[in-house]
C-alpha cells in the first residue's frame, strides 16, 4: 500500500516509517519538524535502504501527486504539562491538523486511516485492566482533552462516510528506541515522561531522577504503567492499516497487558545497562493516576499482534540509542 504518515519524523512515526518499509508499503511522510529533525529521514534510509518521500506542508497536494491507501495521522503536539500552559496552541494544532487530513481524505477519496490515540482518553479507571468496551473517561489536560475530540471527531466522520475505516489506537506508555541506536526519543529540555527523564539521569544530563509519589496503592507504592516497546507499537500499525482495511470504526488497545512501577522499571534500566539511577520520592504529580495497563486480547484477537519485547529490550534499547546519540 502507498502509505501517507503525518508526524512520520517524530518518535513513533519514524519508528512506523521503518516497520511499514520493512514490510514494503511505500511511505509517503509528512512533517513541519515542530519536534522532530529531518535527520530521522537519513536514519530511517540507513536502517531500511529505502527512501521515503517527503513533505514538509502543503497537505493538498500531497493528496493530489499521490494515490493514497491509507494514512497513519501521529501529527500532535503531545507535552502535558505545556498543554495546561498553551492550550489554544494545542487544540488549535491538534484539531487543526486532524481535520484538514479528514477533508483531505474525503476530497481523494482516501478510505483508510489509523488514529494515534492514547490511554488517557479512559482517565481514571475504574477497573484495570483497561478492554475497548471500558467508559472514556475526564481527561485532565488539554493534551488529553485533544486526543478524546480528535477521536470524536474521526469517529463522527466514519459514521458520515460509512465506508471509511477509522481506526483509533489507544497507545499505553511508548517507551524504548531502534535497536540500531539511530532513532528515539529525544526531548528538549527537562522531559515530562519517566523513561526519557531515566536516560538522562544515567546520562549525567541530569542530576536526579524525582520518582513522583509512593503513597499509591501498587505494591511500592509508586505509579504503574503498560510500558511497550516503540517497535512492537509501530508493528501494530502495519497489521492495523492491512487488517482494519474494511469499512468501520475499529478500537484496539496497543499494550502489553503487564504493569511496571516506577522502582521496577528503574531498577530493571540499572540492572540491564550497568548504570546507576540516581532518585528521590517528590510529592504526588498533579492528573496522575495509581495503576493503568491494558487488556490487549482484542490486538490478539484482531490483528494477530502481541507485544514481543519485554521491559528489559527496552531499557536496553533506549541506553543505546542514548549512548549514540551522544557520539
Ligand atoms: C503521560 C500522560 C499521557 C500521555 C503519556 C505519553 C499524564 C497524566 N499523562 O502518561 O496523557 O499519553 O504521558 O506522553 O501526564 N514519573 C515520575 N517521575 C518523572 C516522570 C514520571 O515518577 O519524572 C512517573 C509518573 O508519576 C507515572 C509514571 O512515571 O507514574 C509514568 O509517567 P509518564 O512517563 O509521564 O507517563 P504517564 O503519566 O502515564
Amino acid at each position: 500500500m502507498k502509505v501517507l504518515v503525518a508526524g512520520g519524523a517524530g518518535y513513533i512515526g519514524s519508528h512506523i516509517c521503518v516497520e511499514l518499509l520493512q514490510a514494503n508499503h511505500e511511505v509517503i511522510v509528512i512533517d513541519d519538524f515542530s519536534n522532530s529533525k529531518p535527520e530521522v529521514l537519513g536514519y530511517i534510509k540507513d536502517i531500511t535502504g529505502k527512501d521515503v518521500k517527503f513533505y514538509e506542508k502543503k497537505t493538498e497536494q500531497v493528496f493530489i501527486e499521490n494515490e493514497i491507501d491509507a494514512v497513519i495521522h501521529c501529527a500532535a503536539f503531545k507535552a502535558v504539562g505545556e498543554s495546561v500552559e498553551k492550550p489554544i496552541e494545542y487544540y488549535t494544532n491538534n484539531l487543526t491538523t486532524t481535520l484538514i487530513v479528514a477533508k483531505m481524505m474525503k476530497k481523494y477519496h482516501v478510505n483508510n486511516i489509523v488514529f494515534s490515540s492514547s490511554a488517557t482518553v479512559y482517565g481514571d479507571p475504574e477497573v484495570v485492566p483497561l478492554t475497548e468496551d471500558c467508559k472514556l473517561g475526564e481527561t485532565t489536560n488539554p493534551y488529553g482533552a485533544s486526543k478524546a475530540m480528535m477521536e470524536r471527531i474521526l469517529t463522527d466522520v466514519q459514521h458520515a462516510c460509512p465506508d471509511m475505516s477509522v481506526t483509533l489506537l489507544r497507545y499505553f506508555n511508548p517507551i524504548g528506541a531502534h535497536e540500531s541506536g539511530l532513532l528515539g526519543e529525544d526531548p528538549k529540555g527537562i522531559p515530562n515522561n519517566l523513561m526519557p527523564y531515566i536516560m538522562k539521569v544515567a546520562a549525567g544530563e541530569l542530576p536526579c531522577l524525582g520518582v513522583f509519589g509512593d503513597d499509591y496503592d501498587t505494591p511500592d507504592g509508586t505509579g504503574v504503567r503498560d510500558y511497550i516497546h516503540v517497535v512492537d507499537l509501530a508493528k501494530g500499525h502495519v497489521l492495523a492499516i492491512e487488517k482494519y482495511n474494511k469499512p468501520g470504526l475499529h478500537i484496539c488497545n496497543l499494550g502489553t497487558g503487564r504493569g511496571y512501577s516506577v522502582l521496577e522499571l528503574v531498577h530493571a534500566f540499572e540492572r540491564v545497562n550497568g548504570v546507576k539511577v540516581k532518585y528521590e520520592i517528590k510529592p504526588r504529580r498533579a492528573g496522575d493516576i495509581a495503576t493503568c495497563y491494558a487488556d490487549p486480547t482484542r490486538a490478539k484477537e484482531e490483528l494477530g499482534w502481541v507485544a514481543t519485547r519485554g521491559i528489559d529490550e527496552m531499557c536496553r534499547d533506549t541506553w543505546n540509542f542514548a549512548k549514540t546519540r551522544m557520539k
